[in-house]
């Protein structure tokens, strides 16, 4: 059984479309896949699209408002950091409770289990701790999306050396094309690549069209999980 903790350099860089896309792709190749979004901000129950419900669409369930508590149980309403937003709502996460509720899923899955972070690297969690903490309490190895954007370079390779200062092993960095990008996909991806060591895959996921065919037209990048 392997683990695998989603996060990204930010908010909106791509972590949930690489979330849909290694569960239905791992869904795919035969193996069962439990994919969690425990800490959720801005969610909206109603929304067809949100995190939850586009995660627990790619692994082929349909997302009823129960399923959605379950891979979600710490859901905020406000669109704001979970701090934040935990604060507005009274309702703060209780680290021990978040590292629990990962690992109990982990017990009891047979092949793989994807959680995606809230926010980039350093997000605030709580008053005094980040998802770094989450990170490094689970001990589970990282995916990191990073973009292509001018001043992506830099986000990525400070993402990678905080992970590494706690002990976070980087599983693969997934360098999501970004909107209107000025910079190459590819220049991004090999110029990242200098800086990683060579046992770290550096994966180029292109823009890809469709709102609902996103995650069905993402190249294979399920073999990260590996
Ligand atoms: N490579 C891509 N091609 C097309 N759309 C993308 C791509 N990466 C991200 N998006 C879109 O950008 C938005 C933010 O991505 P998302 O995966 O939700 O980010 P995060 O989970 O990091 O907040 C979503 O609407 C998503 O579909
Ligand atoms: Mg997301």
């Amino acid at each position: 059984m392997s683990s695998f903790f989603i996060t990204g350099t930010g908010t909106g860089i791509g972590k949930t479309l690489v979330m849909t896309a290694l569960c239905r792709q791992l869904k795919a190749s035969g193996k069962t896949v439990t994919a969690l979004k425990p800490v959720i901000s801005g969610y909206d129950p109603k929304d067809k699209n949100n995190d939850a419900a586009l995660i627990l669409k790619s692994c082929g369930l349909a997302p009823s408002p129960a399923l959605m508590e379950t891979i979600a149980p710490w859901r905020y309403a406000a669109p704001l950091s979970p701090s934040m937003a935990a604060a507005k709502e009274n309702n703060p996460v209780d680290m021990q409770a978040l590292v629990k509720f990962c690992r109990d899923h982990a017990a009891l899955a047979s092949d793989a289990v994807l959680a995606e972070g809230a926010g980039g690297v350093m997000s605030p969690l709580t008053e005094n701790e980040t998802m770094l903490d989450w990170m490094e309490a689970l001990g589970w190895p990282a995916i990191l999306v990073g973009g292509s954007y001018l001043g992506a370079l830099s986000h990525m390779l400070s993402a990678f050396e905080a992970l590494k200062s706690r002990g976070v092993r980087l599983q693969a960095l997934v360098v999501c094309e970004s909107e209107r990008s000025t910079v190459s996909l590819t220049d991004t991806a090999t110029a990242t690549e200098r800086f990683l060591p060579p046992a770290i895959p550096v994966v180029k996921l292109p823009r890809i069209g469709g709102k609902d065919a996103l995650w069905k037209n993402a190249p294979p990048i399920h073999w990260i999980c590996e």
